[in-house]
């Protein structure tokens, strides 16, 4: 039986897999390959991507993403033409971690300390290479030349510096093996690159290579940073946004609407494309065989497959229209036939339904709601007051909002409301919900217990890795799908 007469009308906690055969040793994340593809061009080691809503993604939950092995999606929830925001969080998440700085921050040798003070507080960086009006190398600042300094001394930058002819620098941009050599056998913690003719190459930082060690799954460019994704609209600033996006470094540009099978959504790609020629380009939401052809004829890298499965969503209740999700990922996966790749968006509320979505049709996932209330979510923490059933005694829990991004609060925020007439806002169609959900620790911890489910599910399903189990079972699919009845839905998912 074809797998889409198995799972017609399903959604994810309408079915069940068939455990196979083992053929694991072990279970852990370390020594199972997750990798897949994100888009036609871009990889991950872990196939997890934080959806691009203004309560899930910004740079710290791209940050921590990106170093678990997947990638953030920094969402367009600023106001339109306010273009500035967004470009910081793409900055942040550039400037965490790096093979090579090609761009330290410098400063010149006559700047008093105090501006060198104030740079180093605002940047976050604890040295500045000291460079001359030809951007050839004086001097290396740390944050321990400037301890104990008076911020209003008359003191210059040159004064307190590790002049050049003191410093260790090497000529090469070279591998991290070498420069971990270099650092060891001098004691030193950076390492500038200069030219022969004097002139700043870049910087390694022993920072840098440590993370690079204790990170090795994390999803890094070809220089070492860690990679990020970054949403524009179909309309209005999307493409100045997305121009300035990519001089800020984002890896990848994600057109996202509510309703992506649509001639708004063909304009926008049509004009990306003649603006941005072959530039890593994921569109979306679909979730027809016909969305997915009308996204592929025009030349996107990737698609993003869901329509209303998501947890602050409401489309499906005002206007009725969505496919299931399990039925959405199998009829894009046969569209899409891996010339490109697929995101499941939307509706994963448990780990198990991420083996799910990446079975019956995505390479990646992205998750919202799942992430909602960590740490590294934006927003503030609110304190509310909850009773306790037992003893009916109130306390104070903290909480954060999670809200879909076509919410009223969330469309309200990215309108300019002085500008706005109230009416333009009265009429405005909300397809979306504002919840309180309850704050709780890091979002690592929720990655990696996902990641180790998934692994799991690996085992049980009779593979040695995520792509050979997605072979597996695209080769015969009913040796796995089962139906559940609303019994067997309760045993298995009623807790
Ligand atoms: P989860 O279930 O992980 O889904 O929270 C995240 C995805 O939900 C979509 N999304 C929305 N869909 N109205 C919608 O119809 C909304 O207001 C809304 N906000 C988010 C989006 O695809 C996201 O990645």
């Amino acid at each position: 039986m074809s797998v889409i007469e198995l799972v017609r009308g399903c959604t994810f906690d309408d079915v069940l897999f068939t455990p196979q055969c083992s053929v694991l040793e072990r279970r852990d994340p370390s020594s199972i390959d997750l990798s897949c593809r994100l888009s036609q061009h871009l990889t991950l080691r872990r196939p997890v991507v934080s959806a691009n809503m203004d309560t899930v993604t910004r740079a710290e939950m791209a940050i921590a993403v990106a170093e678990e092995g997947g990638i953030g999606i920094i969402d367009r929830g600023f106001r339109s033409g306010d273009i500035e925001p967004q470009l910081r969080e793409v900055e942040k998440v550039k400037r965490r971690q790096h093979g090579v700085i090609v761009d330290p921050y410098t400063i010149q040798p006559s700047a008093s300390l105090a501006a060198a003070i104030e740079m180093m507080r605002r940047t976050g960086v604890g040295s500045l290479l000291v460079v001359d009006e030809s951007r050839r190398v004086v001097g290396l600042l740390t944050a321990r030349d400037v301890r104990f300094v008076a911020p209003d001394a008359p003191i210059t930058v040159a004064d307190r510096m590790t002049p050049r002819e003191r410093l260790i620098i090497s000529r090469d941009a070279i591998d991290a093996a070498a420069a971990e050599t270099q650092m060891r056998t001098h004691k030193i913690k950076k390492l500038p690159i200069v030219r022969d003719d004097g002139t700043l190459a870049g910087l390694i930082t022993a920072r840098d290579l440590l993370k690079q060690k204790q990170l090795p799954f994390a999803t890094r460019d070809a220089h070492g940073r860690l990679r990020v994704g970054a949403a524009i609209g179909a309309k209005g600033d999307y493409l100045e946004r997305a121009a300035e996006l990519l001089r800020s470094g984002a890896d990848v540009i994600v057109i996202d609407i509510a309703h992506g099978h649509s001639s708004v959504m063909a304009r926008a790609i049509d004009a990306f494309r003649k603006q941005f020629g072959d530039t890593e380009l994921i569109a979306g939401n679909v979730a027809t065989a016909a969305g997915v052809r009308f996204l592929i004829e025009r030349g996107v890298n990737g698609i993003k497959v869901g329509i209303g499965p998501g947890g602050g969503c409401t489309t499906r209740l005002n206007t009725n229209f969505g496919v299931p999700q399990v039925e959405a990922l199998v009829r894009c996966r046969e569209e899409a036939n891996g010339q490109v790749p697929l995101i499941a968006d939307g509706g994963i509320k448990r780990d198990g339904a991420v083996a799910q979505a990446l079975l019956f049709g995505g390479d990646t996932v992205m998750l919202g709601s799942m992430f909602a209330g960590t740490t590294e979510t934006p927003g503030d923490t609110v304190q509310k007051p909850v009773v306790v059933p037992e003893s009916r005694k109130t306390v104070k829990v903290p909480f954060k909002v999670f809200r879909g991004m076509a919410s009223l609060q969330a469309i309200v925020d990215r309108l300019d409301v002085e500008d706005a007439e109230s009416a333009d806002v009265e009429a405005l169609g909300a397809e979306g919900i504002e919840i309180a959900v309850p704050a709780r620790g890091s979002v690592r911890p929720v990655i990696r217990n996902l990641l180790k489910h998934l692994c799991s599910a690996i085992s049980y399903g009779g593979a040695r890795s995520l792509s050979e189990l997605q072979e597996m079972f695209r080769q015969d699919p009913s040796r796995y799908v089962i139906r559940l009845s609303e019994s067997a839905r309760r045993e298995s998912f009623d807790r």
